[in-house]
């Protein structure tokens, strides 16, 4: 089922995917095929949900921005296999879609691809109503949207800071102060990750606005967490190191880059985009009840021996 309509002087494209029955019974997949009590169909066999670890409570779902690509996309699927619902809101349309519709099919959970620029503040408010229309109750908002550059400060212009500060800080703001209504409603549990970055700690030359950017998200971790709190909402940061991603391609392209981050790294490889995402899926579970206001490094030791 696809819908455009325009929102705020905004064209935001919503697809909503629900799962696919599979063609046919595999062995060992159970009821496969057959709605389940809840009316979701069941899960291919090839991939089994786990248990839930949202313990004593439903699920609820989750609203991942850049979950096209990337960190998102594999925050995506990690929550889908545990059961959660999933919102993958992304500026590439099409991208959203995919990973909506590869969760509702390997997973079987209720999942909604919505096409959005989560810097466009006017456009959060359509997102959320179209998201709201199929993920019932929103529990977790991941902010992993974001972009690079642009150089050094030397070289910045309005536009060049401007861009990557909306996209990475201020649309992390917003978005917590759009849902936070939401998050409070689906009651005590609810959890905040915005994806930082080692950055935040490091003075790359060549990414002055990017890394202000990240340094600002452990600030905002951290008064958000202060507001939120009252409301059993938790606010956390995870601050990723090198991750083979589409983002970081470019440069561990380079000649002897990609060594050279292993051999910073004490343990010795470039970071998966699920290595990230097992770490948001436990700060958005239960099982990371008493943990808010922090900044997480996952970056396999890089930031406690070198630095970048
Ligand atoms: N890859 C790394 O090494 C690394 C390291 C540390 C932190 N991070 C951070 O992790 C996050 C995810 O990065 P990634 O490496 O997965 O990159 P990626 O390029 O694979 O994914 C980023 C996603 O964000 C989306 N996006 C960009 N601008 C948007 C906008 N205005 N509105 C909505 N969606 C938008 C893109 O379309 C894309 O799908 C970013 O915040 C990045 O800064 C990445």
């Amino acid at each position: 089922m696809a819908a455009s309509d325009e929102a705020d002087g905004v064209e935001a494209r919503t697809t909503t995917r629900r799962p696919r029955a599979p063609a046919s019974p595999r062995r060992g997949a159970g009821s496969q095929g057959a709605d389940t009590p809840s009316g979701r169909r069941a899960p291919r066999g090839g991939r089994r949900r786990r248990p839930d670890p949202h313990l004593g409570r439903p699920a609820t779902g989750v609203v991942v921005t850049g979950g096209a690509s990337g960190i998102g996309r594999a925050t995506c699927v990690a929550l889908a296999e545990v059961g959660r619902p999933v919102a993958v809101w992304d500026i590439n349309g099409d991208g959203a879609t995919q990973v909506a519709q590869h969760c509702a099919d390997e997973y079987g959970v209720t999942t909604i691809g919505v096409e959005v620029d989560v810097s466009n503040t006017d456009a959060l408010t359509g997102a959320t109503q179209r998201t709201i229309g199929v993920v019932e109750k929103i529990g977790g908002l991941v902010h992993a949207a974001g972009i690079g550059g642009p150089g050094p400060v030397t070289l910045l212009s309005d536009e060049s800071w401007d861009a990557v500060l909306d996209v990475n800080l201020r649309a992390g703001a917003m978005l917590t102060k759009q849902l936070h209504p939401n998050l409070r409603a689906a009651g005590p549990g609810s959890a905040v990750v915005y994806i930082s970055s080692v950055e935040a700690f490091f003075g790359s030359t060549f990414l002055a606005a990017y890394c202000a950017s990240k340094a600002g998200l452990l600030g905002l971790t951290r008064s958000a967490a202060h507001t939120l709190g009252a409301d059993g909402i938790r606010v956390n940061a995870v601050c990723p190191g090198a991750v083979d991603t589409p983002l970081l391609a470019p440069l561990l392209a380079m000649p002897g880059m990609r060594e050279t981050f292993e051999q910073r790294t004490p343990l010795g490889r470039v970071a998966q985009p699920a290595d990230i995402a097992r770490v948001v899926r436990f700060l958005l579970s239960d099982d990371a009840a008493f943990i808010t206001g922090a900044s997480v490094v996952v970056d396999g030791g890089l930031t406690a021996v070198a630095g970048v």
